[in-house]
């Protein structure tokens, strides 16, 4: 057996030991997991597995040694500043995720504050209690607070009660555009306004909405303004490994001002080998997640994003519909694009018994805490399960009823 083969025989051994592992996890591509995944068809696919096998081996940390990844990467970005309606001068950061997208954004706004707030000793970002994690996440990283503000009843963020828990020490209000829990858009125009009143810094997290919400509004739908067309609004982040469907690794930190964006650089030049430069966390990072999202965006275009937009909205109204004909289930309002969650009506359907009935017949079902509700984030590839989720969620809605069974756990818990 020569090289090659002993090669070959290798990996078809470890690819049957993944093929066999991979057989206890939830079929997502049946649309069998209400989050996690982003796909719109095969033809797509296949064009983001080729782009990312292509520049598998590059490293997108060398700008100069791999132009044209730098140049994909200022493509990506330009689409992103011209889809979030960025006057000229503006700037972005091509980022691994939401999470490194929105870390970086308050690196920026503390490192703004430094320059323009001398007086701000423990730098605090203001949020309504929805924003995602991230914020925190970044704020145990760079020493901040978070005050995380009480949601109104619509589970918008209330502006009012942002303004009162502001106080001098703030740098920063966030929103969400639109929030993960429940699917809802901030009120972006009045913290936008919040933050030119009191010279803040204000971000606003698309990433889950961003490459959804503009196709969406094409179509006629609804999106309240969210991006740099309010005034005010200093940073966006957006994920282009959500609606935007490029593999995964791959989101944008975008900065209304090239001056805004510099605050999230990060220079050392006092290392023997010259001067480090990045913008992001990471040093290193995939090419092959630069050119897999150049590939959906191109691939796709506005035409295949309006598309998709209209596949997942459709999907989303016959899910709703087809819930709110299920006794005991109510879907809770509002919700703005593609989440939205649902709770019961029944005292004899324990919402989260329903839950657990659900993952028995093989669907990976999402949860909310406040309210306690289960949570459904629609793409493209559940237009083909919509049937069979609601014909399973009857009988697990019947089972639940008929043996009065309550959760053994208290799902609250997003990994
Ligand atoms: C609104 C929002 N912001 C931020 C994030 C974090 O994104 P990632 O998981 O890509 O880090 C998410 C993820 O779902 C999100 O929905």
């Amino acid at each position: 057996m020569n090289i090659d083969k002993i090669g070959t025989a290798k990996w078809a051994a470890l690819r049957k030991d993944l093929e066999r592992r991979k057989q206890s996890d939830f079929d997502w591509e049946n649309g069998k997991v209400a989050l996690y995944n982003y796909k719109v068809d095969e033809g797509l696919d296949l064009a983001i597995r080729e782009a990312y096998q292509i520049y598998f081996g590059e490293n997108a940390l060398g700008r100069r040694a791999f132009p044209s990844i730098a140049q994909l990467e200022d493509e990506v970005i330009d689409f992103g500043l011209d889809l979030f309606n960025c006057p000229d001068g503006g700037a972005g950061i091509f980022t691994s995720g939401g999470t490194e997208s929105i870390i970086i954004a308050v690196k920026a706004a503390r490192a703004w504050a430094r320059a323009n707030k001398p007086d701000v000793k423990n730098p605090m970002i203001v949020a309504p209690e929805t924003a995602h994690p991230s914020f925190n996440k970044a704020a145990y990283l760079l020493d901040m607070t978070v005050v995380r503000v009480p949601m109104r009843d619509d589970f918008r963020a209330a502006v009012d009660a942002m303004r009162s828990a502001l106080t001098p020490d703030t740098v920063m209000v966030v929103g969400s555009a639109p929030s993960y829990s429940h699917g809802v858009f901030d009120d972006i125009e009045g913290l936008a306004d919040l933050a030119q009143q009191y010279e803040l810094w204000c971000h606003v997290d698309a990433c889950l909405g961003g490459f959804l919400a503009p196709f969406a509004r094409k179509l006629g739908y609804e999106i309240p303004p969210f991006d740099f067309a309010v005034p005010g609004v200093t940073s966006l982040s957006a994920d282009l490994h959500k609606y935007g469907y490029a593999p995964k690794g791959a989101s944008l930190s975008l900065y209304r001002t090239e001056e805004f964006k510099d605050c999230a650089k990060f220079t050392f030049n006092e290392w023997p080998r010259g001067v480090y430069t990045t913008y992001t966390l990471s040093g290193t990072r995939p090419g092959g997640a630069v050119a897999g999202a150049w590939a959906a965006l191109r691939y796709l275009g506005d035409d295949g994003y309006v598309a998709a937009a209209k596949t997942v909205m459709e999907t989303r109204d016959a899910l709703v519909a087809g819930i709110e004909a299920i006794p005991a289930l109510r879907v809770h309002r509002p919700y703005d694009l593609g989440v939205f969650i649902f709770g019961s009506t029944d005292d004899q359907v324990d919402i989260n018994a329903v839950m657990e009935c659900m993952r028995e017949r093989g669907w990976f079902v999402g949860s909310t805490a406040k309210p306690i509700a289960i949570h459904y984030s629609v793409n493209p590839i559940h237009a083909q399960s919509v049937d069979a989720y609601l014909s399973d969620l009857e009988s697990s809605v019947d089972e639940v009823r008929r043996t009065n069974r309550k959760a053994a756990f208290d799902d609250d818990t997003y990994s």
